[in-house]
């Protein structure tokens, strides 16, 4: 089993960081020989869209099959990235309401016209991957969901129309809220509760899920 761990924040002492360890470690726990694959967004950032990428996507026609090739080759592994995966863990601060702009361009490499979405004969998109679980741990500053939010959230909605657009459907999302308000040892204990509410009965195990 392979897990693709994915980072986003660009602290080194993330609580998003360490959110997303811990749930590595407790999949890990359940399948102990899993082998997991790190892409770190916020350490080493995926390009943003080039013109040469953008071109390939909004006129495909126009290049010939080498350049559309060089065009596409960082989407293309970042998008074989995922589909050689059992399961995506992510951790991503929130970022004026939404994902951060590493996770933004990651996202603009792997939602790919023709490759990962198709189209049904009347327009819809359709996704192309296989769909799998995907555990998203997110750290803010505030609150955004639940009675106490105080802002509006484009993050868990957003991940869930991007994703979706290519048939990954089986969200979790813990979100670690407060990190500017909570001392360490709250958010501790709301790590741990989070870590708690995480549904593994669709993972294929080697022990016995407790
Ligand atoms: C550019 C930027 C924008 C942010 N926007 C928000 C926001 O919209 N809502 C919020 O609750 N916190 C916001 N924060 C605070 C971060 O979400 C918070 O510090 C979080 O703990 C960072 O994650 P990390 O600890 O994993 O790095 C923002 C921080 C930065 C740097």
């Amino acid at each position: 089993m392979k897990i693709l761990h994915i980072d986003c924040s660009p602290r080194e002492d993330a609580y998003s960081r360490k959110l997303s360890a811990a749930m590595v470690a407790r999949l890990l726990a359940l399948v102990s020989d899993a082998e997991i694959v790190r892409r770190d967004l916020g350490m080493k950032p995926v390009p943003h869209p080039d013109a040469d990428y953008a071109t390939s996507l909004s006129a495909p026609d126009k290049l010939t099959g080498e350049d559309t090739h060089t065009a596409t080759s960082m989407s293309e592994q970042l998008i074989r990235e995922v589909e050689a995966a059992d399961i995506l863990v992510i951790g991503t601060p929130m970022n004026n309401f939404t994902v951060p702009s590493v996770l933004k361009a990651w996202i603009d490499q792997i939602l790919r016209m023709g490759r990962s979405i198709g189209a049904s004969p009347t327009g819809e998109k359709i996704g192309l991957l296989q769909d799998k679980p995907v555990f998203i741990g997110i750290a803010s500053g505030g609150v955004f969901t639940g009675d106490e939010a105080k802002q509006p959230d484009f993050l868990i909605p957003y991940l869930t129309a991007a994703l979706g657009c290519v048939g990954i459907e089986t969200l979790q999302f813990f979100p670690l809220q407060a990190t500017a308000f909570l001392d360490s040892e709250q958010l501790a204990e709301n790590q741990q509760a989070l870590l708690a509410t995480m549904d593994t009965t669709k993972i294929c195990t080697d022990q016995p899920v407790g």
